[in-house]
């Protein structure tokens, strides 16, 4: 097979997939080659503007280190990351929504006594954060874990600010749920924050004419044997960039408004003793699917 041209080409590499090692593999590759030359017939690109776009696609490959993974940020901007979360979480109605994980996760964080303060730094307005975790029945779930991370008042992130240095944890625990399904901690309210924008995905950005602004979240990952794992945050009411998040991840029933809570008792019963901004959720797990 010779003389391709644009007519011709596309049947051609298509063709040549046709033995790929498995039949996922196939439809993947024949998918990803169709999908491709269709956009270079859309776009009909320059040699210039093709070197360019491999230019990008390198200088986001080396922007990636243990602590920044710039293809992620990448995929997050572009939608795509919601896009496969949304495919890969039809969940029961009843289940609390997922949004996309982030890049400031931290698996195995320090583990607390229910209504500790996980701010350590302490600057801030002092916000509590309170709820429950049930299954799709409204019964609680007795034991599970709930991981909780978030931006400080400044919209930073621990992680970022020890860039160069070990990471002083500040803003990330877990919780275990008491017997009646039950979390409570403080903290101090999150602030929106950019994304990281000093690398390609930023030029991007400011290429697009986008700004890089997330609105201000809390992020939770809740288990408990038998369920799925819950990824999801909840979102500060008013924030700005609430309905232009640069990673498309705002879904209603995650937004959530802080109220004034008073010195006393908050609704779930705990015990305040300076006036805070309470945020309430009650989080639904969804059973896990038996495997396939
Ligand atoms: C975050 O919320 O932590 C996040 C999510 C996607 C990209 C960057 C940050
Ligand atoms: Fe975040």
């Amino acid at each position: 097979m010779r003389n391709f041209n644009e007519d011709t080409i596309t049947d051609a590499v298509v063709e040549r997939l046709a033995h790929a090692t498995s039949p996922r593999a196939r439809e993947i590759s024949q998918a990803l080659v169709r999908h491709l030359h269709a956009f270079v017939r859309e776009v009909r690109p320059t040699q210039d503007e093709w070197m360019a776009g491999i230019e990008f696609l390198t200088r986001t490959g080396h922007m990636c280190t243990e602590m920044r993974q710039e293809f992620i940020l990448l995929s997050d901007t572009l939608g795509v990351s919601m896009l496969v979360d949304a495919i890969n979480h039809a969940l029961p109605e009843t289940a609390t929504e997922t949004t996309v994980l982030g890049p400031f996760y931290l698996s195995g964080p320090p583990e607390m006594p229910l209504g500790s303060d996980i701010s350590t730094r302490g600057k801030g307005e002092p916000m509590i954060v309170e709820g429950t975790v049930r299954d799709p029945a409204g019964q609680p779930i007795a034991g599970a874990w709930v991981d909780t991370w978030q931006a400080d008042a400044e919209g930073v992130y621990d992680v970022q600010r020890a860039i160069g240095g070990a990471a002083e944890l500040d803003l990330r625990a877990r919780f275990r749920t008491d017997a009646e399904g039950r979390f409570w901690f403080r903290s101090i309210a999150p602030c929106y924050y950019p994304v990281p924008d000093d690398g390609p995905v930023g030029e991007m950005l400011k290429a697009q004419g986008r700004h890089a602004n997330r609105p201000a979240h809390v992020h939770f990952m809740i288990g408990a044997p038998g369920y799925e794992t819950l990824i999801t945050h909840l979102f500060i009411a008013d924030s700005p960039y609430i309905d232009s998040d640069v990673v498309f991840g705002v879904k209603d029933s995650l937004i959530r408004s802080l109220e004034p809570q008073p010195v006393g008792l908050t609704p779930a019963g705990n015990r305040v003793e300076a006036p805070a901004s309470l945020l309430r959720y009650d989080f639904v797990l969804a059973a896990q699917k038996p495997e396939a």
